[in-house]
């Protein structure tokens, strides 16, 4: 094993804002570990959506300066004693947890999953936050049964893929949204029976003519603000709106009687509170990894970029340029 240097490179915010607020440092300190840590060397590090939320000032950040980043594949340098699920030197483990955006991260035991020796470190480092929120979304917000209409927003983007899959190997039929003709395309190779262009198409009617006027039993909706109100109106009687994101900005707040007209139910949950405990954690992990190899789930990976150049990610996620996951190489 190398050894470990004391300085390491990073990420950091010090204040809220746009992508200039984003600090690239190469004279970080690489963390101690208390009991119950790994140390983590990250080869692959996931950009997801909530790190542009804390950016943002949206969600708070615990404190500053911070770390951002939420996930990433890597491996065990160093570990802190206590209890440590099984995991040791050496071990390839994914994991989310906080300060993702650097070389080595001081991870809670809890939060990392070994990475099967079947499964490329790249696809793993892909596959775990966006493809558990899928999973969970797909198993406890709404438990969709095989046959069962239901629509996907952003269909073509990180999670929507890993939804759109699920879906399709689930048995489910899928209507998928997406802003252009080659987010579409893939959205359809993916697995959607139908994906319907929002930017020139009228969904509502086309979510009725395409479900016989019964609407679906339930929407999927990472995009926010701008699509709630269309979700609750393709709703069928008694469906469910899972509100997950804030990609255009997050959802007012909703006067409940709405919901009446339907019997429809509203759920805004988070991918952390279904894999809260160490046996979800592993249940969902497991269940996903069976997914991607014997269903030949596809993590499709949008780009690597360097950790030096994150607030291109950002900027390229944000400005809905990509399809897939954005990973950043945290050695350049
Ligand atoms: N609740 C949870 O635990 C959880 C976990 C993971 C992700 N999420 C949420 O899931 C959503 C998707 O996250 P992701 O990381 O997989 O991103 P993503 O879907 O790869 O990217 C976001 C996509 O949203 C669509 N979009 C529509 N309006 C947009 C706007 N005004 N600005 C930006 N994008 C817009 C775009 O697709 P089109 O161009 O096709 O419209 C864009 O590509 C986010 O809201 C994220 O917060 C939630």
């Amino acid at each position: 094993m190398a050894s470990i240097p004391s300085t390491q490179k990073g990420v950091l915010i010090d204040k809220t804002g746009g992508t200039e607020v984003l600090q690239y440092k190469t004279d970080l300190p690489v963390p101690a570990l208390v009991e119950g840590q790994l140390l983590v060397k990250n080869d692959y590090i996931g950009v997801n959506f909530i790190d542009t939320y804390f950016r943002s000032g949206l969600y708070p950040a615990p404190q500053f300066p911070y770390i951002l980043g939420r996930e990433a594949e890597g491996t065990v340098v160093k570990t802190g004693g206590g209890e440590l699920y099984g995991l040791k030197e050496g071990d390839k483990v994914v994991w989310m947890a906080d300060s993702a955006y650097a070389q080595y991260t001081a991870v809670p035991a809890s939060k990392a999953i070994k990475v099967p020796s079947t499964l490329p470190p790249k696809v793993a480092a892909a596959s775990l936050l966006q493809g558990l929120t899928a999973l969970t979304l797909v198993r406890e917000a709404h438990p969709v049964q095989k046959g069962d209409w239901v629509l996907v927003h952003a269909a073509a983007g990180g999670t929507g893929l890993w939804l759109v899959q699920l879906l399709k190997s689930i048995g489910a039929r899928t209507i998928g949204t997406a802003s252009t003709p080659e987010k579409v395309a893939l959205a359809l190779k993916a697995g959607a029976t139908h994906v319907i262009n929002y930017s020139d198409s009228d969904v509502r009617a086309r979510v009725a003519e395409l479900t016989a006027g019964q609407g679906v039993v339930a929407v999927f909706d990472g995009v926010g603000k701008s699509t709630f109100d269309l979700s609750l109106d393709v709703l069928a009687r008694k469906g469910s709106l899972v509100s997950f994101g804030n990609a255009s900005g997050a959802v007012p707040p909703v006067t409940i009687t709405r919901l009446t007209a339907k019997n429809a139910k509203l759920l805004r949950p988070t991918v952390a509170n279904y894999v809260a405990t160490r046996a979800e954690y592993e249940a969902y992990s497991k269940e996903l990894f069976d997914f991607i190899e014997r269903d030949g789930l596809d993590a499709r990976i949008h780009g690597v970029y360097p950790l030096s150049e994150v607030a291109r990610a950002q900027e390229d996620l944000e400005g809905r340029k990509t399809t897939g996951k954005l990973l950043l190489d945290p050695e350049k």
